[in-house]
């Protein structure tokens, strides 16, 4: 079986963000766990309102480079008690079921803890849409709780990353090579 493909997804309009660390921090856990060094991110933020532009080839690899992920973490800023529009409107991009084959886990960062619902009830139904699996709730993460965010992205990513290979077309490519 060949390498799960982690990717990393940061919808910050604003580059290199405590959300961006959020995503890299947990990507590379569940990496760990995995045993896979097939791991790269997309940030959003250097696109812009580029990811508007269909025929903007850079933001089409980008597109591109999701579909092909096996686990996809999916990191977003708490904005209006949703996630941002920089990361719905590239979302926007992909096909209803496009994202088959992949497991997620949305991520938000917000300021309010009572917005923590926020990932369960806006952000995996998302995900979902475009057709990921997504096999554990969702993190919310408060701006408080980011300092503390390594330790507990690690036993995170030990209690479900197993559970992240099992929901994505990896787990499915295996059972068919073995
Ligand atoms: C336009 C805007 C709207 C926001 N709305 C919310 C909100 O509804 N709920 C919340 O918890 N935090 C909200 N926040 C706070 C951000 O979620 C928080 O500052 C952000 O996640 C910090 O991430 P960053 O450091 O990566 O930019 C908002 C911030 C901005 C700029």
């Amino acid at each position: 079986m060949s390498a799960p493909r982690i990717v990393g997804l940061v919808g910050n309009p604003r580059p290199q963000s405590r959300t961006h660390s959020l995503a890299r921090t947990l990507t590379r856990e569940i990496a760990r766990v995995l045993g896979s060094a097939w791991v790269t991110e997309v940030d959003l933020a250097p696109f812009g309102p580029r990811v508007l532009d269909p025929s903007d080839a850079a933001v089409t690899a980008a597109v591109d480079q999701i579909i092909g992920a096996d686990v996809l973490v999916v990191a977003s800023p708490t904005y209006k008690a949703a996630y941002s529009g920089l990361l719905k409107g590239f979302l926007d991009r992909f096909g209803t079921g496009s994202l088959a084959g992949a497991a997620a886990v949305p991520v938000l960062l917000g300021g309010a803890h009572n917005h923590r619902l926020a990932v369960d009830v806006h952000f995996t139904p998302l995900l979902l849409e475009l057709g990921a699996a997504v096999p554990a709730r969702g993190l919310f993460v408060l701006e408080a709780e980011v300092e503390d965010f390594g330790p507990f992205a690690a036993a995170w990513a030990d209690a479900h990353a197993p559970a992240l290979l099992a929901g994505s077309g990896a787990h499915a490519e295996s059972l068919v090579t073995t």
